[in-house]
């Protein structure tokens, strides 16, 4: 079948499958494996090229003995996110849960035992949807072949010695680990698989490697309700993962809209970084969760816990800050979404919408003096407020007054809002506006 024959079928996922998702628009992405003891990037181990047998050191030494998944479970939650994913496997190929289908897991670690099963038991306890993330690359497994990302890529010798290795039998063991995943923990709520390279000088991976189809259909057959993301090289998934951007707007596969998740980090690592200095602030991140749902999407934002079990001081801390903002303002994010196109946001300013209840956020990065001109919205809005303290701000339509004019582009479509000169101390203020019915 021609790769255009293939038709996506992610805006036709039935709509309440999507809802809670949809609604939730904010998670938390985990990457936890080996590479944290490393603490230089979950890619160490190819970029430096480092060959298994001094990869080891770290899987001799892996022993997280502060490792408290209900405390985790709270900072998530405290931070206002609806749901997690965790990498149950990461490219490096070391396992977090006890598989039956290799030795290369946390329990044959100092550690000693599984650690997916209690991280999924502490997160639904909190009351948090339970996702895993799965890597289909998989740089120890021995048929794994070794492809232009692969650690040994740069050794003709080890190349040569290991040009026997079957891709059949690598997508068999992915299959049954899947499959491991998808039976011995009850309800997952999403997949993410990552990530698919395919290259016609075949030194690539693609739906063939993987035996995406097959895949796939066992995963909805084992877990109907769950949201599978679409890095398998095959359509029929659920939802687009822009990663690292910022999207200019709401992405769209043939022609329609499609429900997309941003997955982002705190810094430029995912699995933790000792000495990445390129943290995102406090107000850079909420910019980026407002302008995400603003577009329709939701925002993963990632954290890279270390070796011993705990989240970075410097994770902790934005997660706390972004809290205090989503605990007052959080009715602008959970269940908003793009605003309908008649709504012009002024200046310095992001809007969402929540379409249930009809109300309109406007985000202000700049706080004007006294007076926000909105266009598009005169004889609009029945009321108005401060989210996060619920004081009124002052609406009125049209020109007329003291230089609230036509020669100043005041027209009927004008809303002018008053505020106050004080700006509330939020780091990101918000104007909850409820529209006329
Ligand atoms: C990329 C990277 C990986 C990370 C992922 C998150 O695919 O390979 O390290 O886990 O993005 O989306």
């Amino acid at each position: 079948m021609s790769k255009a024959a293939r038709k996506n079928t992610a805006a036709s996922a039935p709509a309440d499958k999507m809802q809670w998702w949809t609604e939730a628009r904010f998670g938390m992405f985990i990457h936890w494996g080996l590479y944290a003891l490393a603490a230089r990037h979950e890619w160490v181990k190819q970029r430096e090229r480092i060959p298994d047998e001094v990869y080891q050191k770290y899987f001799d030494h892996f022993d997280p003995d502060l490792y408290d998944p209900a405390a985790w479970a709270r900072m998530a939650k405290a931070a206002g996110m609806k749901y997690v994913v965790l990498t149950t496997k990461h490219h490096e190929g070391f396992c977090l849960w006890d598989s039956r289908y290799t030795d290369y897991k946390a329990p044959n670690t100092p550690c000693g035992r599984d650690l997916l099963r209690p991280f999924v038991d502490a997160f639904r306890a909190e009351g948090l949807r339970v996702g895993f993330y799965y890597s289909l690359i998989d740089w120890h497994h021995p048929e794994f072949p070794v492809d232009r990302v692969h650690p040994m890529w740069t050794n003709d010798e080890f190349k040569r010695a290991h040009a026997g290795r079957d891709v059949r039998k690598y997508a068999d063991y992915l299959y049954h680990q899947v499959e491991e995943l998808m039976t011995d923990f009850g309800t997952v709520d999403v997949l993410f698989l990552d990530f698919s390279y395919p290259d016609p000088q075949g030194t690539g991976k693609g739906h063939e490697d993987w035996r995406s189809e097959r895949l796939l259909k066992m995963i909805r057959r084992r877990q109907p309700g769950i949201i599978v993301n679409d890095r398998l090289d095959w359509p029929g998934f659920d939802f687009v993962t822009p990663e690292q951007v910022m999207v200019r707007r709401w992405p769209e596969r043939d022609g329609r809209r499609v429900p997309w998740e941003t997955c982002q980090t705190f810094s430029g690592s995912w699995g933790y970084h000792r000495d990445e200095a390129t943290w995102k602030d406090e107000r850079q991140l909420l910019a980026l969760l407002i302008d995400t749902v603003g577009k329709g999407g939701n925002l993963l934002l990632n954290v890279g816990p270390t070796a011993r079990g705990t989240f970075d001081a410097r994770a902790a801390a934005r997660l706390e800050a972004m809290g205090r903002w989503m605990h007052v303002n959080g009715r602008s994010i959970y269940g908003c979404t793009q605003p309908p196109d008649w709504v012009k946001p002024p200046e310095h300013c992001r809007a969402t919408w929540n379409p249930a209840t009809g109300r309109l956020y406007l985000h202000l990065f700049d706080w004007p003096l006294g007076t926000l001109y909105c266009d598009g919205l005169g004889g609009r809005i029945e009321y108005a407020q401060i989210l996060s303290d619920a004081s009124e701000v002052g609406v009125r339509t049209g020109p007329g007054g003291h230089w609230l004019s036509r020669e100043q582009g005041i027209t009927d479509e004008t809303a002018i809002l008053s505020l106050p000169v004080l700006k509330p101390a939020d780091t990101v203020p918000v104007i909850e506006i409820f529209l006329k019915r």
